[in-house]
């Protein structure tokens, strides 16, 4: 099964699961958009109202800075994965709840355990949280961490959540500098490693 095919698949089991906890209050799942074979997955918070219509994530006024953001890059949406730390809005689009970030989070799990990524961004405090427990966003924001996900080393790129820059000028013109300096980390990335054995070969010669 193709990883388009197995995500479709995850989507519909998600749409059936009655045990979610935020379903009852929400329009639609929110699962997730984008390139299924994807390098990068970016993970936001939850859907606001804008998203919980159109069953899309980051197509509100967060998701129109985004867009602009992943450009300075050197990215583009449709090149990554977009979801979310839950699938559902919460009411009134309150924090999500530790036990809501728990039931949701067997399926994001599953959508990151199929695109098997290189990178993880994350967007605000609640899906750095997940990979990087114990930090504060505002030491660690646009730095690289490498970090066991579902046993496979990755790369986490903690962002603040783009609708903390449109309510704060400061945070805007950091988040800037640091999709910026995001092209050189994945520059970095993409650089073919170091041939170890072949360097001791040479060494021997
Ligand atoms: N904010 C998020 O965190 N996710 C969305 O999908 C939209 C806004």
């Amino acid at each position: 099964m193709s990883k388009y095919e197995e995500l479709h698949k995850l989507k519909e089991e998600m749409e059936k699961d009655e045990s979610l906890p935020l379903k009852k209050g929400a329009t639609k799942l929110v699962f997730g958009v984008g390139n299924t074979e994807a390098k990068i997955v970016c993970v936001g918070e939850g859907p606001g109202r804008t998203e919980d219509q159109r069953g899309i994530p980051f197509v509100g006024q967060a998701g129109k800075l985004l867009d602009k953001l992943f450009p300075l890059a050197g990215l583009e949406r449709k090149e990554v994965f977009i979801t979310n730390i839950v699938h559902h809005r919460p009411p009134e689009n309150r924090d999500p709840l530790p036990e809501e970030i728990l039931a949701y989070g067997k399926y994001l799990d599953k959508i990151i355990e199929i695109i098997k990524p290189k990178v993880i961004l994350t967007l605000g405090r609640f899906s750095m949280a997940k990979f990087l427990p114990n930090v504060f966003i505002s030491s660690v924001h646009g730095k690289r961490y490498e970090v066991l996900v579902g046993g496979r080393s990755t790369t986490i790129i903690p962002m603040y959540h783009p609708a903390a820059s449109l309510r704060n000028g400061n945070v805007l013109a950091q988040e800037k500098l640091d999709f910026k300096n995001l092209k050189n980390i994945l520059a970095e990335l993409s650089k073919p490693k170091e041939n170890i054995i072949e360097a001791e070969q040479t060494s021997l010669i």
